[in-house]
């Protein structure tokens, strides 16, 4: 077979069928190896998920090759019939599941998404209150090192040392001192529920705008599974691909009208829906991503489903049995436990890091990420806690007493992270473990 660059593309040339293997075997072979890793590890990475095959259909479909620069009806490139329609399907899908009057679709991802309030919203140096990173806090909710973080003012509010939860008392304190414009109510390593009504009062006594991150927790919302942030929200944003089970992207829902109008914006023509319509296109991006587009629409379908509600409850469910197990073996978990999809290991009383805790949890199968705890003495680049979280294995099918099981692996490396044997025979035993499950988007292709 001629794999040369030349032979690639005479192949395309003569044939624009050529498949993944024939023009790059290079990234065909990655592909089969990630695969295999899909199949046979435990992808317990809480903002992880596996998408159904119909979503990574559409996210590799044809929709990639289209420009479509602006909205339905006001495009800037002709041929948007089609894709007009397509766009619109999703926006009504998202409508409908979550109950917003607005909602935006083209976000490239959960960060983008969130840039696009910043403009829509704030003027630099405008006062930003969010949680920090070390409590849970996502980089873009005022982190230091974030654009967030550094053309904003932030103020940031925490946790309280005992319950390790929002201490919303606090909150509503430094709320009513700070005046700040915006607060963010979300969070990137936090179990517990949020109180979006009791944010929603603070926020109104300190004439802020509340803007819910529900990136992690989408799928749960829309399950039924956690409190819906959006009556009680100036505007929420999301990303697609992680509890929700959509392709890799971001979208954000809003009110239409700014309630703030007058007193933050009175020379502006636009009301809330239009500025962040217009903060994501063209203030901040160019032509939408079709595929993703289409494949958020998708996505959403299958989310309207009664399984999928049975499917976030699971989640839920096994997010917990996770939590007993753990706690069962002597572990400490941030807040004691967990109320959605997430758990995290307070490590600081072990040996190693959560960083190094990780690496031999990944030797043997079990993929996880290293984490900040709540006053951890360590570095973000080493930390002393690790995440855990159930959407991906739930989507594999397991249960409960597939989670004591996991616990069980979880122990036995955590017990003897410097012996490699034991991690080897982790590993395969993961692996026997992983293919009683379909993986979906990897077993059924
Ligand atoms: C709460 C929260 N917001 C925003 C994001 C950003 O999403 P992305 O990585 O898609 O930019 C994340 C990602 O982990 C997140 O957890």
């Amino acid at each position: 077979m001629d794999n040369s660059a030349d032979g690639a593309i005479a192949r395309l040339d003569t044939n624009g069928q050529a498949s993944l293997a024939a023009v790059d075997c290079h990234v065909h072979e990655l592909l089969l190896r990630q695969e295999r890793q899909e199949r046979t590890t435990l992808k317990l990475i809480a903002s992880e998920n596996f998408a159904s095959s119909a979503v990574l259909e559409a996210t590799g479909s044809i929709f990639t090759n289209k420009y479509a620069e602006g909205y339905p009806g006001a495009r800037y490139y002709a041929g948007n019939e089609i894709v007009d329609e397509l766009e619109t399907l999703a926006i009504e899908r998202l409508k409908a599941l979550f109950g917003s009057e607005h909602a935006n679709v083209q976000p490239y991802s959960g960060s983008p998404a969130n840039q696009a309030v910043y403009r829509a919203l704030l003027s630099p140096r405008d006062k930003v209150m969010g949680l920090p990173l070390p409590e849970g806090g996502h980089l873009t909710h005022g982190w230091s090192v974030n654009f967030s973080g550094t053309d904003y003012q932030r103020v940031p509010y925490g946790l309280h040392e005992k319950t390790q939860q929002i201490d919303y008392d606090r909150l509503r304190e430094t709320a009513r001192r700070e005046r700040p414009k915006l607060i963010w109510v979300g969070g990137t390593a936090y179990p517990r529920i949020f109180d979006y009504a009791a944010m929603a009062e603070i926020a109104a006594e300190a004439n802020s705008y509340l803007v819910a991150d529900i990136a992690h927790i989408s799928g749960l919302i829309v399950a039924g599974a956690h409190p819906n942030p959006v009556a009680h929200c100036d505007v929420v944003t999301s990303t697609s691909h992680k509890s929700i089970r959509g392709p890799r992207g971001g979208f954000i829902l809003s009110k239409n009208e700014d309630r703030y109008q007058a007193l933050y914006h009175p020379t502006s023509k636009y009301n809330l829906a239009r500025r962040i319509d217009r903060a994501v296109f063209p203030q901040l991006q160019g032509g939408p991503h079709m595929n993703i587009i289409a494949a958020l629409a998708v996505a959403l379908q299958e989310a309207a489903t009664p399984a999928f509600r049975t499917y976030g409850h699971q989640i839920v469910r096994n997010a917990k049995a996770l939590a007993e197990a753990l706690l069962d073996r002597g572990y400490d978990l941030v807040t004691g436990g967990t109320d959605n999809h997430m758990l995290i290991l307070d490590l600081r009383a072990r040996p190693l890091s959560g960083k190094a805790y990780a690496e031999r949890l990944a030797r043997a199968g079990i993929i996880t990420n290293f984490n900040m705890v709540p006053g951890d003495p360590r570095d973000p680049a080493v930390t002393s806690g690790i995440r855990l979280g159930s959407p991906a294995v739930t989507s594999m099918g397991m249960r409960e007493e597939e989670m004591v099981q996991i616990a069980a692996f979880i122990d036995l490396v955590c017990r003897q992270p410097d012996d490699e044997k034991v991690h080897a025979n982790v590993r395969r035993d993961v692996a026997d473990f992983c293919a009683a499950f379909d993986v979906p988007g990897v077993s059924d292709r």
